[in-house]
């Protein structure tokens, strides 16, 4: 019956990557990777690996970026999404379904910036955040 298994990222948008970067490297100590671009899902990412969990930094990538609105709306930036694992994908659609929760898309889980298969949950029907669920 478990559905969610582990925490697997809290992703937050900034209006300046390299600045962003930067400051969680000097300021908080923090062990960073280069920024990666990631056209295909409109967004650059810079990944801060915490001992059990990451923070994902994130900007807009061209022009259709599916986060360009949140940082027209965020100009200071803003945490956008947390990100949780779960056992199976496929039946977590059905069950949320089920139980009525709105799906982002065509409810079809997609490839995520990790490669594996995920899906997001309306932030009105989780307390005003965004879910991201991605294949453990
Ligand atoms: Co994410």
């Amino acid at each position: 019956n478990l559905m969610i298994t582990k925490f697997n990222h809290v992703a937050i948008v900034v209006p300046d990557l390299n600045a962003a970067k930067k400051k969680y490297k000097e300021v908080l100590g923090a062990k960073v990777s280069e920024i990666s671009n990631y056209a295909e899902h409109g967004v650059s990412v810079v990944f801060v690996e915490l001992e059990n969990t990451k923070i994902e930094l994130m900007h807009p990538y061209g022009n259709k970026s599916p986060i360009k609105k949140f940082l027209e709306n965020n100009k200071n930036g803003s945490i956008h999404h947390i990100c949780i694992e779960v056992k199976d994908i496929k039946k977590s659609v059905e069950k949320l379904k089920k139980n009525r929760i709105k799906i982002l898309g065509d409810e079809t889980p997609k490839k995520g910036a990790h490669n594996k298969p995920v899906i997001f949950l309306h932030p009105k029907d989780f307390y005003g955040t965004l879910i991201e669920l991605e294949q453990e």
